[in-house]
């Protein structure tokens, strides 16, 4: 089996840490199986599904709460090969497993923009995709000209046209178990120096209001229709709450912190109460933008 994958361009870590491998800190253990050869996907998920291993995707574990202890999946990750964005006029051909902003960056250094909010936004290029990341008032899904996936349903892989995704508010309609392959993105022509701007002016913004450098999954919860969960969350005086280690941030209270130890169920438990504190004086249902996977 091992030595089917590796002939497959892919490299077996035994027992690695999801507390490691996510933004949030947390998570309990398992095997990470890091595809180097994207051609190759297929075939390794069929292996896998042979031998009767369960796997779950993982990107840039950066909008991602996974439980405790061990954990009964193997974790499938793609590694980003060296030539990960290919520009071509307007367009960028961006490897899915590229990091965000490093991506965001190589296009401004080449004057095409039109990403400047997501430079900050944590993670890689499929998992802004999957979810349509947004910041700013930019959201990548309207920069989406063409995506090649993994489609799990048919075992294969499919290229799909923009028109052929509904991107909408942190949401899209890919399958839940598609694998996000690269992207073709249309960015508009600028000069460096105005995109440098653009990016300089949303990161002190983020600076101002966002806890940047602490443990946590961005926002927590989507924005209800025309209002601001933070707000919300703030205006109950939630800042700072906590349950264990897992905390509503002092600066922004839609970014739940890990300061320390928190554990999956601490987060689950602050999710819940400041989820039904909201419900009790707002009428408000939250829904999660965190993804969650217990076990
Ligand atoms: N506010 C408060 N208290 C707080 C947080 C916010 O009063 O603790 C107020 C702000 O003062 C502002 C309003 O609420 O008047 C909106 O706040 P902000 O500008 O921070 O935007 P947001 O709606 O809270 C959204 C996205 C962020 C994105 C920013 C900037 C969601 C759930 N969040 O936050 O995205 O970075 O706008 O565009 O859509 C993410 O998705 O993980 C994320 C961080």
């Amino acid at each position: 089996m091992v030595g089917a994958m590796k002939e497959l361009g892919a490299e077996l870590r035994r027992g690695e840490s999801l507390a490691k491998l996510t933004s949030l800190g947390i998570g309990g253990t398992t095997d990470l199986l890091l595809a180097h050869e994207h051609r190759h996907l297929p075939q390794l998920i069929r292996l896998l599904k042979s031998e009767g291993i369960a796997y779950r995707f993982l990107g840039g574990g950066s909008n991602l709460l996974v439980d405790d202890g061990e954990l009964p999946w193997v974790m499938l990750q793609l590694a980003a090969p060296k030539d990960e964005v290919r520009l071509e006029g307007n367009f960028a051909y961006v490897d899915a497993a590229a990091d965000l902003g490093r991506t965001v960056t190589f296009c401004a250094k080449n004057n095409l923009g039109g990403m400047e909010g997501l430079v900050g936004v944590p993670g890689t290029v499929g998992g802004a995709l999957r979810m349509n990341a947004g910041a700013y008032g930019t959201q990548i899904g309207s920069h989406v000209r063409q995506v090649s996936l993994y489609r799990a349903a048919q075992g294969e892989v499919v290229t799909l046209r923009g028109e052929e995704i509904c991107f909408d508010y942190r949401h899209t309609s890919f399958a839940p178990d598609d694998i996000m392959l690269a992207v073709k993105l249309e960015l508009p022509s600028k000069l460096y120096a105005e995109i440098l701007q653009g990016i300089r002016i949303c990161n002190e913004k983020r600076r101002a209001s966002q806890p940047l450098g602490q443990k946590s999954a961005g926002c927590i919860f989507k924005n209800p229709p025309g209002a601001s969960a933070g707000r919300m969350i703030d205006e109950l005086g939630l800042k700072g709450f906590h349950v264990g280690d897992a905390y509503v941030s002092e600066r922004h209270a839609n970014f739940f912190i890990n300061r320390g130890r928190a554990s999956c169920a601490d987060m689950l438990a602050l999710i819940e109460r400041v989820r039904e504190r909201v419900r009790a004086a707002q009428g408000v249902e939250l829904e999660e933008e965190v993804v969650v996977w217990r076990r």
